[in-house]
């Protein structure tokens, strides 16, 4: 028997104007998209954007339905529309933000499980790395530097290969 650790190191920036120019560029947008969110059960507005390889941008907000299990995070939207808009692109990094309209927003929130695992997955498709940019309407910011990370011990391909 032996224990094993997960860790992984990631940036804390006390606030967005301690970005570089084009990141607090692509946090802003995702700030702006949660605009787009239609959450009125929850109020938690999401917005996320990407930044693709071509320099192109797309974006996803959070989409709630009164048959709450229909609803559909940002991240999964976003990720769903870059395959289906850009399937050969590669996404650099994507920037994640909320606005909370019931309270604060003033901390970074993660992604959801099951969009850990959608972001995973497109990473591992990609075999590239998706940075993410995680930050509320004001407050600290995260940036991880890549998705998979928040995903120790995962499922994914490699376990169902013959
Ligand atoms: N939500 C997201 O869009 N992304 C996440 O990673 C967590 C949660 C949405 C789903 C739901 O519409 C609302 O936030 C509250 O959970």
């Amino acid at each position: 028997m032996h224990e094993a650790q997960y860790s992984f190191t990631f940036k804390v920036y006390d606030a967005i104007d301690e970005l570089n120019n084009e990141d607090a560029m692509l946090l802003k947008k995702a700030r702006e998209i949660t605009n787009n969110a239609y959450a009125p059960y929850s109020h938690f507005c999401v917005g996320a954007v990407a930044k693709l390889k071509s320099g192109a941008f797309v974006c996803g907000a959070n989409q709630e339905n009164e048959s709450f299990p229909a609803g559909i995070c940002a991240e999964r939207v976003l990720i769903s529309s870059v395959s289906s808009q850009y399937p050969k692109e590669t996404i650099e990094a994507v920037a994640i933000s909320y606005d909370n309209t019931n309270g604060m927003s003033d901390k970074p929130v993660s992604p959801c499980g099951i969009c850990r695992q959608t972001l995973l997955e497109y990473e591992e498709r990609q075999q590239q790395p998706i940075r993410l940019l995680l930050g509320g309407m004001e407050g600290e910011v995260y940036v991880i530097p890549k998705a998979s990370l928040l995903m120790p011990l995962s499922f994914g391909g490699k376990n169902l290969t013959r």
